[in-house]
């Protein structure tokens, strides 16, 4: 679907609760489709922001959408849980379930939409889950509607789990690979439909419990495809085989896919970590002890122990050292730093007495945040303005996240900038060939520097 077409299936009001990745992409979006929608977030700075036009967060493509629907008055943004529940039929829930210390979601913000939704019912409505929440959770919403409800509105729950990648949210909203609608009702089916018509994708209509459980099922199986080439990576570095080469063949194979393949520091972000966790974490709540996933855990938490390992065997001692940090972002195209492999990494570097001197095109705001106590002049870590200033003294150059502008960087020049040309390619992003050419030490992941 382009982002220009216009939906012609029957209009429903649309409530989108949570102003994060998925509720205000999915708001922007939807009204785009010509749907009127509210979008609505209890932190009331964030939508006065809104209100003003003012994005919280970056993502490519967003803000043209929001500034265009609010102006064709599609899209509007409200603190008012209990007046926007009112104004709509459709209620999709983007609310945030954030990981606990022992791995499971934490719901309270759920229930408390749950138990809106029961003061608010005064007329059918279709509650729907978008963001990712544990299997289950759809039949705790809807006891908690029965349960609190003084009205006797009818109401439905759903689930439409949300697939989009941050950095290109706008993009796979519009272009799913295959749309997920767990339903319990002929109705909620039909509501639904009416919402995602005109979109090309395969429509997968199933229950409810089901259609939460694809949502498990998919990330954590596109978590563990990165962890199995990172294992691979590791042994592809004791044999001398190159990483690469591997993934490029195996992904010929259309078993196995081309995508999700390239080995690096790792997976990070708010959804990866957090949905292996919560998977692994309910499947032993159900009695199925999902040993698989502890391990694609672990794979991914040694390997910024792994490419420290090789930077520390080059330069010897890391204390007193200079170490450049391209890219803090857990990925390119967003200034998400949630879970980022970078974090860790750079705690290690500084706990051994380096002095970090980063980069990011997008995050700097996020990392003055994350990294506050250990901001200079309090601490070692300097964040830079540009790359070169980053790398400018350096002992070596860490590339952390795979930025367009890092891969086209002047080699040559960064070189020159360097008091030791070592250059650690956490993503495996540059040709190691290349940059050897220019005069650096190269150290990759799963192939040979
Ligand atoms: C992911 C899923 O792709 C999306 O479907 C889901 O809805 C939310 O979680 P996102 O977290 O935005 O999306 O990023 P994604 O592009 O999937 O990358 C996740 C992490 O995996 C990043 O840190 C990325 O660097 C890493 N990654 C990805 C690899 O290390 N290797 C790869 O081959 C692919």
């Amino acid at each position: 679907m382009s982002t220009k077409s216009k939906q012609s299936g029957k209009q429903h009001p649309i409530c989108v609760i949570g102003a994060g990745h998925v509720g205000l992409v999915a708001a922007a979006c939807f009204a785009e489709m010509g749907n009127n929608v509210v979008c609505v977030d209890n932190d009331k700075k964030k939508i006065e922001g809104l209100k003003k036009k003012n994005m919280p967060f970056y993502e490519p493509g967003l803000e043209p959408l929001v500034k265009k629907n609010m102006s064709k008055k599609r899209l509007r943004f409200s603190s008012s849980l209990s007046g926007s529940l009112r104004s709509s039929e459709v209620v999709f829930i983007a609310v945030g379930t954030p990981p606990q210390a022992d791995g499971s979601a934490d719901l309270t913000a759920l229930e408390h939409v749950a138990r809106n939704v029961a003061d608010a019912l005064d007329s059918y409505k279709l509650i729907v889950e978008k963001s990712t929440v544990p299997v289950q959770t759809g039949l705790k919403i809807k006891e908690t509607i029965s349960r609190y409800r003084t009205k006797e509105g009818k109401f439905d729950v759903a689930s439409n789990p949300e697939f989009l990648r941050e950095g290109k949210a706008v993009y796979d909203f519009f272009h799913p690979d295959r749309i997920v609608l767990g339903v319990e009702s002929a109705k909620a089916e039909r509501i639904l439909k009416d919402i995602y018509h005109g979109f090309k994708a395969p429509i997968v209509v199933t229950s409810l419990v089901t259609a939460e459980l694809i949502k498990h099922a998919s990330n954590s199986f596109l978590a563990m495809k990165i962890s199995y080439m990172n294992a691979v990576a590791r042994v592809c570095d004791l044999s001398g085989a190159q990483v690469e080469k591997v993934a490029q063949a195996m992904g010929y194979d259309r078993r196995i896919g081309k995508e999700f393949l390239r080995s690096g520091i790792g997976y990070g972000g708010f959804c990866f970590p957090k949905d292996v966790e919560a998977f692994q974490y309910i499947s032993g709540k159900l009695g199925y002890e999902f040993r698989l996933l502890r391990e694609v855990k672990a794979i991914n938490d040694g390997q910024p122990v792994f490419f420290l390992n090789k930077i520390r065997e080059h330069l010897w001692v890391l204390k007193g050292k200079r170490i450049a940090v391209w890219g803090l972002s857990f990925k390119p195209d967003t200034d998400d730093m949630r879970f980022a492999p970078s974090v860790p990494l750079i705690g290690e570097l500084l706990a051994e007495g380096a002095r970090v001197y980063a980069y990011d095109p997008q995050a700097a705001k996020e990392a003055r945040q994350v990294f506050k106590d250990v901001l200079s002049p309090k601490g070692n870590f300097v964040l830079c303005k540009t790359a070169e200033e980053a790398a400018s003294r350096a002992d070596c150059l860490c590339l952390l996240t795979e930025w367009e502008e890092f891969r086209t960087a002047d080699w040559n020049r960064v070189k020159r900038k360097m008091a030791y040309p070592l250059l650690a390619d956490g993503r495996n992003m540059l040709d190691p060939g290349q940059v050897k050419q220019c005069g650096f030490h190269y150290i990759g992941i799963g192939r040979k520097g």
